[in-house]
């Protein structure tokens, strides 16, 4: 479960102009976003500009989709496919069109978005810094738009903008030059599918931005306050994903092969944040080398649960076994004045399931 702290990271990049780019540290498909530099030496535009004159940034993308990484494990951690990243099953899964791969594409794309723009504000790239909107005219224009759109603008009182904003914008825009540039010119649905996720993605960091503020004045008398922009917290990003991915809709593609609609005329088209795909997904019940299912045997689960991570549904109606396992933990805790805690072990039994 615990990624290396090494910078290392999931290549997503992989489909078509640079599938040699990935290689293995233990059983883990890695991507090092320098790699893939490496590999398109012979291309040109942003992609290439990244690479030749970016290595800071490079450096903040490869944290990035580490970033994404965690965070789909984290959300599929109890689920038959659980964004594993083991080497010959991520593979496959990317090299296919599901949900899965919408929302590895997506969270990836969201992660890098996040670490950019994280790095801005912290002033870790020569590239940009946080974000400062100071100009009175546009400060006006401003309030009003944000006052409308944004609960947490205060409406009463004097603000204004301030502070250190996240420049999401950039981070934005860096992540498309690096994850999208190679696939601009294509329009296979498989492309048009994974430009969508992507930008679904970067939405789910962009479109909910919040405000934070700080009173200034007498003794915190806020008669004036100073107020920016700060991205959600990823966990928050990924939630929303994980929504998105379950509200799916699959898709085709239109007869002049540019674009896609949903398949079934009665299912509404998806918006910006939505996630699509145009192929079904395997049940991951059994390993299987052609999809990169690994199969759920061995896999821990709840008896008492009827959802997805229940014995019944993640074991695929196998059936389970038990197992009682011995635990310390800490217990009898007595708070000595002053100020410590201390506590007695002691052994307490769990009983753990596993997939047959
Ligand atoms: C994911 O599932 C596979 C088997 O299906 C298991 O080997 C692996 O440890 C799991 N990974 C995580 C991160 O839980
Ligand atoms: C198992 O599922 C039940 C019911 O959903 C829940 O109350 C319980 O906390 C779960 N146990 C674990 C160990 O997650």
């Amino acid at each position: 479960m615990e990624m290396r702290p090494v910078l290392v990271a999931i290549c997503l990049l992989l489909v078509t102009p640079i599938t040699g780019s990935f290689w293995t540290v233990g059983s883990q498909v890695v991507m090092d976003p320098m790699l893939i530099c490496k590999k398109t030496r012979r291309l040109k535009g942003k992609l290439a500009d990244i690479c030749r004159k970016e290595p800071a940034l490079l450096k903040e993308i490869a944290k990035g989709v580490q970033v994404g990484t965690r965070e789909c494990q984290y959300q599929f951690r109890n689920r038959r496919w659980n964004c594993t990243t083991v080497r010959r099953s991520l593979r496959k899964i990317l090299l296919r069109d599901t949900r899965e791969t919408g929302f590895v594409n997506a969270i990836t794309a969201a992660g890098v978005t996040y670490a950019v723009t994280k790095a801005c504000t912290m002033g870790d790239l020569v590239e940009c810094s946080c974000e400062k909107t100071s100009s009175k005219g546009n400060r006006l224009s401003k309030i009003t738009r944000n006052a409308e759109r944004n609960k947490n603008v205060p409406t009463e009182g004097e603000w204004e903008w301030g502070g250190c904003g996240d420049n999401v914008n950039f981070g934005f825009k860096k992540s498309r030059d690096f994850m999208d540039a190679p696939y601009r010119k294509r329009s296979d649905i498989k492309t048009l599918v994974k430009l969508h996720n992507n930008d679904a993605g970067r939405l789910a960091v962009k479109k909910f931005m919040r405000t934070e503020c700080k009173c200034h004045g007498l003794s915190g008398s806020c008669t004036v306050r100073t107020c920016w922009r700060k991205m959600p917290n990823f966990r928050e990003v990924g939630n929303r994903l994980k929504e998105s991915f379950d509200g799916a809709a699959k898709v085709i593609p239109t007869n002049d092969g540019h674009s896609f609609i949903t398949e079934g005329p009665t299912i509404k088209p998806p918006s910006k944040v939505d996630l699509v795909y145009s192929e079904d997904s395997p049940d991951f019940c059994k390993p299987n080398r052609k999809t990169g299912s690994l199969g759920t045997q061995g896999r821990q689960c709840n008896s008492t649960s009827p959802g997805v991570e229940g014995c019944e549904l993640l074991c695929c109606g196998r059936g389970y076994d038990t197992k009682v396992v011995k635990e310390k933990v800490n217990c009898q805790c007595r708070f000595q004045w002053c100020c410590e805690v201390t506590c007695n072990t002691c052994v307490v039994k769990n009983s753990v399931n596993t997939c047959r």
